[in-house]
């Protein structure tokens, strides 16, 4: 495709047939083979890229460049140096996954544009997008009053839970309002309390046990202490996946307290392990979730979506809807029939992408049954990597799977404390330089634990056992 010329005219912007077209075959161009690839690139590589990235400062452009160009570098230069999250060897943090039909479904929603954060804009897309939140729903086993929302991640999806039980449980004068989860719980948790206007100190991270779940009898104990201060405990939060371990709260336990004893909001942080409750034994795991009153499920991670995709659900709709209507004589009427959603009512978005279309697209042409399997092959792989770690001599186990993730360090007799971890800290280094995987670590407690968390939905057994080999060999390097 030709660059717009330095003339131009205010037509420029409004691509031909042809150009559209031409657009989107170069993308293609470059994207397929890239994708294609994925398993031979380094599993990371940002050698240099610091200095690119501040190379490629510069003023609001001027002049155009022509697509070819913008594509080189961006896939010449640019995309080989990061991580390679999309790829099988990435089994860091939590992996995203990227299925090529949420790129397809992108191009399509942003193609057309239409405008689904009011119903009256869009009423099919818009239902579209409700079958996907009612979908989610019954994954959770919630009751045909849950109603729920697509976020950005998990992030956006926990801060919209704590407004959600703020509005609902406390008076606009919430100061006194504490929140309870476990020392294991994602820091997102304590970034939404703390934007939802929480002072830090009103949020209690209690200790966990030996499998990094939380105590209950040390959360019991809290929440006496508190209401004896006068305090107003009004949220629990529990982990259904703690990103460190992949640890599960006693999620049954912890529902039954806070609407037995305690009358408390029940969150639970299911963005990473929420959707194995497709499986059996994510489902056993994750027993009582469905009593919870709001569930964060992140799509970009278990259902392995693209990166920008998380949700929030809601057990009463209407607690959700509560919380985030506000009027104005500019907007259109809102529906009255609760079967029909303005998602804007229900969220703190007004206008936004159609991101439904990215999940219901690949649900639709699928099935849900290859995700099912995927997860059940990575639970298997997940207890493989397990066993096969318990094998090597001077390797300690610290947090045998519960989902996807488990946790080794090296022991050796003598060493301990900060030295201990800074062994860890270059086995770590050592099985990365392979650049056949890419692991992350973590501190439990004083401890430093190296992690595989086998997730995407590109990593097979093939996979996981050059994770096996990378780790011995470089055992004997340290
Ligand atoms: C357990 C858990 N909760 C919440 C989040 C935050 O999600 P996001 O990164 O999508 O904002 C993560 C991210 O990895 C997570 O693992």
């Amino acid at each position: 495709m030709q660059g717009a010329s330095a003339a131009g005219d205010e037509r420029e912007l409004e691509l031909s047939p042809e150009a559209m077209r031409a657009m989107v075959r170069q993308a293609m161009e470059r994207v397929v083979p890239f994708v294609e690839s994925l398993p031979r690139q380094p599993a990371a590589d940002v050698s240099g890229a610091l200095e690119l990235a501040r190379s490629l400062a510069e003023p609001l452009p001027q002049a155009p460049t022509p697509l070819p160009e913008l594509l080189d570098l961006l896939f010449r230069d640019l995309l080989p140096k990061s991580f390679n999250a999309a790829g099988p060897g990435y089994l860091a943090y939590i992996p995203g996954g990227g299925i090529f039909h949420a790129a397809v479904a992108d191009l399509i929603a942003d193609a057309v544009n239409r405008y689904v954060g009011v119903f009256i804009a869009a009423p099919a897309l818009v239902q579209l997008e409700a079958n996907v939140v009612r979908w989610f729903a019954g994954i959770v086993g919630y009751p045909e009053t849950a109603r729920g929302i697509l976020t950005t991640g998990g992030s956006l999806a926990n801060f919209t839970a704590v407004v959600t039980a703020r509005r609902n449980r406390l008076a606009d004068d919430f100061l006194r309002g504490t929140i309870y989860a476990s020392d294991q719980v994602h820091h997102s948790v304590v970034k939404a309390a703390i934007l939802a206007g929480f002072p830090e100190g009103n949020i209690r991270e209690v200790a966990s046990d030996a499998r990094f779940r939380i105590r209950l009898d040390l959360l019991r104990a809290r929440l006496a202490e508190d209401r004896a201060k006068g305090l107003e405990p009004f949220l629990l939060v529990g982990s259904a996946g703690t990103t460190n371990t992949g640890a599960v709260d006693d999620l049954a336990a912890l529902a039954a307290l806070a609407a037995e004893e305690e009358n408390l909001w029940f969150h639970v942080d299911a963005a990473y392990g929420g959707f194995l409750m497709l499986t059996e034994r994510g489902r056993e795991r994750m027993r009582g979730i469905e009593r919870a009153d709001s569930v964060t499920l992140d799509p970009h991670k278990a259902l392995f979506l693209p990166y920008g995709n998380g949700s929030l659900l809601v057990r009463d709709g209407a607690a959700l809807r509560r919380a985030h209507t506000i009027s104005a004589h500019y907007m259109p009427e809102m529906q009255e029939d609760p079967d029909l959603i303005d998602f804007c009512e229900y969220s703190p978005e007004l206008s936004r992408d159609f991101r439904g279309l990215r999940i219901w697209l690949p649900l639709k042409m699928h099935g849900i049954e290859p995700f099912r399997r995927n997860l059940d092959e990575k639970l298997d792989l997940t207890e493989w990597a397990a066993g096969e770690l318990a094998k090597l001599p001077g390797i300690e186990i610290v947090a045998a799977p519960q989902l996807t993730v488990v946790a080794f360090r090296i022991v050796k007799a003598g060493a301990a404390g900060p030295e201990l971890n800074a062994l860890n800290r270059r086995l770590l280094a050592r099985i990365n330089a392979r650049q056949r995987v890419f692991l992350t670590g973590t501190m439990l407690g004083e401890r430093f634990v190296i992690r595989i968390c086998v997730l995407s939905f590109r990593t097979h057994r093939d996979r996981v056992e050059a994770a096996l080999e990378d780790i011995r060999a470089a055992l004997g390097d340290v």
